[in-house]
């Protein structure tokens, strides 16, 4: 099976698949993909290089994060015999390794600003010098980059070249986190448990609408990468034929605990920007203003869970779940 297709048929993956066709046919322009942990980064970028006229040529990914400083720019720059302590020999760098093909640059967020003007310098020159070298070497390689955290934050907090950032962002591209297209979740389970079944030689027929409910309703902070684990150990623990509720190992206490954190942070932040909110000293009760808060976008929205999810900028499986959560009755 193929390891790299892109299952999902919201409107919102359909429209990123038109958008990695069209950038396929420019290789010239440089692509940065945006999206949450395990969204599907990777799988685009690799979709982009495959639908290329250089498909054959190298797709080369590095992990930026992974890999101290010093040694990143001689892996993707590469050097000159000499050039320091260890460099007994001439290495060519990744970019060159990838020549005609795609360099995929992962978590590019977490590169230090001089590596970063040094890159910068590479992408607009389309030439790179090793380290210790004194020719430049000119590249023609695709360069696509991928963020998990927002650069526009970055930039304000003087983490990220904001002239890199534009070159970058030419072809940008954000992969929505799971939560905000439900309407691919189903046919995404469906697909991991035939590879599953495949991969462990199990032959589990499906899962239980009630099982398939606690999945929609889960929030999925790991997105399609968590959903693929949680299946995967669904199969291997389901000894039946069926994916149970039980076999699912969704904490959604830990969950909710986390996300209403989050939503205080939010509301306070919310509050400081329409008035200095000064909280009040006997404190508030939290799950009191978040029910009242839904009770009335439901209200606002007649019953209908959309609109109310649309007033309350959150996607309706997290309404859905927040409801259950709460003891609300739509
Ligand atoms: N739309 C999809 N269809 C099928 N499989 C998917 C899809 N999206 C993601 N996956 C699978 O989920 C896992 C995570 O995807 P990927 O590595 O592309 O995510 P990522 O955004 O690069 O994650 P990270 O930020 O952690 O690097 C992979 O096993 C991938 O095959
Ligand atoms: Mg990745």
């Amino acid at each position: 099976m193929d390891q790299t297709e892109i299952i999902g048929h919201s409107s919102k993956i359909r429209h990123l698949l038109n958008i990695a066709k069209k950038l396929a046919s420019s290789p010239e322009i440089t692509v940065l993909i945006e999206g949450e942990n395990g969204t599907g980064k990777e799988l685009f970028a690799r979709r982009i290089h495959q639908l290329s006229q250089t498909a054959d040529n190298p797709f080369v990914d590095i992990n930026c994060g992974a890999i101290p400083e010093s040694l990143l720019e001689s892996e993707l720059f590469g050097h000159e015999k000499g050039a320091f302590t260890g460099a007994t020999d001439m290495k060519k760098g990744l970019f060159e390794i990838a020549e005609g093909g795609t360099i995929f640059l992962d978590e590019i967020a977490s590169t230090s600003l001089n590596f970063q003007s040094k890159l910068l310098k590479a992408v607009e020159n389309k030439r790179i010098r090793h380290i210790g070298g004194i020719q430049e070497v000119s590249i023609s390689t695709r360069i696509i980059a991928a963020t998990n955290i927002n650069l526009y934050e970055a930039i304000k907090r003087g983490q990220f070249r904001e002239d890199l950032f534009y070159r970058l962002n030419i072809g940008r591209m954000t992969v929505p986190p799971l939560r905000e297209r439900e309407e691919d979740i189903e046919l995404l389970v469906e697909h991991f448990i035939e590879t599953c079944n495949q991969e462990y030689n199990r032959s589990i027929k499906g899962i239980r609408p009630k099982a398939l409910e606690r999945i929609k309703a889960y929030p999925w902070p790991g997105n399609v990468r968590q959903l693929k684990h949680t299946i995967e150990r669904a199969i291997l623990i389901e000894s039946e034929d069926w994916i149970e509720p039980d076999d699912l190992d969704l904490d959604f206490e830990l969950e909710s605990m986390m996300r209403e954190a989050e939503v205080a942070m939010s509301s306070i932040k919310q509050f400081e920007n329409i008035q200095q909110f000064d909280f009040p000293t006997q404190g508030i009760a939290l799950e009191e203003l978040e029910k009242g808060i839904i009770e009335s976008a439901l209200n606002k929205a007649s019953g209908n869970l959309s609109e109310a999810a649309r007033l309350l900028k959150i996607s309706r499986g997290k309404l859905r779940y927040r409801l259950e959560k709460l003891g609300i009755h739509s």
